[in-house]
């Protein structure tokens, strides 16, 4: 069954904008993007919109839909009353390049100042044998599809531009997290301390565990109870203990 929507969307770039009013049909089945579409097939050609595979996996049609952080082509217009205004407007946390368009230049930012992966030297493949809890953590974390949704929701950044430098924001603490519980990183062997700089360079003390990276994820990681505490507590006990840290380097020789 089709039904005539109201929607409002906002227009603009970077040097202001508003929220436009339309009226568009909506058919059964169909989520927030398919409207977008629409209005772009009919009354707003040039309306600016971030997309590419409509099925959740490539974390491009992050957009605020009634002020809260959703991948349009997961949202379906049946959560919605028929009668309600839906409002779709840019992520807020990222400067807005044009509609609901958005500069995220800050992730990949801070993406490289996370040392890479090492894997222990001369290890030849099939010579390691992960365990199973292992594998799991690892693979929770790697369903991470980097729509920022958690980044732009963080109230760290959201309403603290100011806080960026210091603040890698919950998905690339998760990333240190990743790799500081991996069983087969090396970084400690080439001087990476992955607690210390959790701490000094990707701000992990701003997080204050409000959980609302976790509530918007589209791929359901837990990404406070399962990252950011646990690295949280493997920071505390190197502060309580320096010798664990010292201990971790010697076994490994
Ligand atoms: Fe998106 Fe979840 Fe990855 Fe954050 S952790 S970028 S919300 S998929
Ligand atoms: Fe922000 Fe998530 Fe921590 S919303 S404060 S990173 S728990
Ligand atoms: Fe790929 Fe929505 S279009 S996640």
């Amino acid at each position: 069954m089709s039904y005539q929507a109201h929607f409002k969307v906002w227009r603009g770039d970077a040097g202001g904008g508003a929220l436009g009013d339309y009226e568009v049909t909506v058919n059964e089945g169909e989520v927030v993007l398919d409207v977008i579409h629409r209005l772009q097939a009919t009354t707003a050609p040039d309306l600016a919109v971030r997309w590419n595979c409509k099925a959740g996996k490539c974390g491009s049609c992050s957009a605020e839909i009634n002020g809260r952080p959703r991948l349009m082509c997961m949202t379906r217009m049946s959560v919605f009353d028929p009668a309600e205004t839906v409002t779709v407007t840019p992520m807020r946390a990222f400067p807005v390049v044009r509609d609901l368009v958005t500069d995220v230049s800050y992730n990949y930012a801070k993406a490289r100042e996370v040392a890479a992966f090492a894997p222990p030297p001369g290890l030849e493949p099939g010579e390691y044998r992960m365990r199973q809890q292992d594998v799991d953590r690892v693979q929770e974390f790697r369903k991470c599809i980097e729509c920022f949704l958690c980044q732009d929701t963080c109230h760290v950044v959201r309403d603290h531009e100011e806080n960026k430098g210091a603040f890698a924001g919950p998905r690339f603490l998760m990333r240190v997290a990743e790799l500081d519980m991996h069983p087969l990183d090396a970084a400690a062997e080439a001087g990476v301390d992955r607690k210390a700089a959790a701490r000094a360079d990707h701000g992990l003390g701003y997080c204050n565990i409000t959980k609302c990276c976790t509530e918007v994820c589209p791929e359901q990681i837990k990404i406070t109870d399962n990252a950011l505490i646990p690295l949280k507590e493997r920071v505390a006990d190197r502060a309580y203990d320096p010798l664990v840290w010292l201990g971790s380097r010697i076994r490994r020789r």
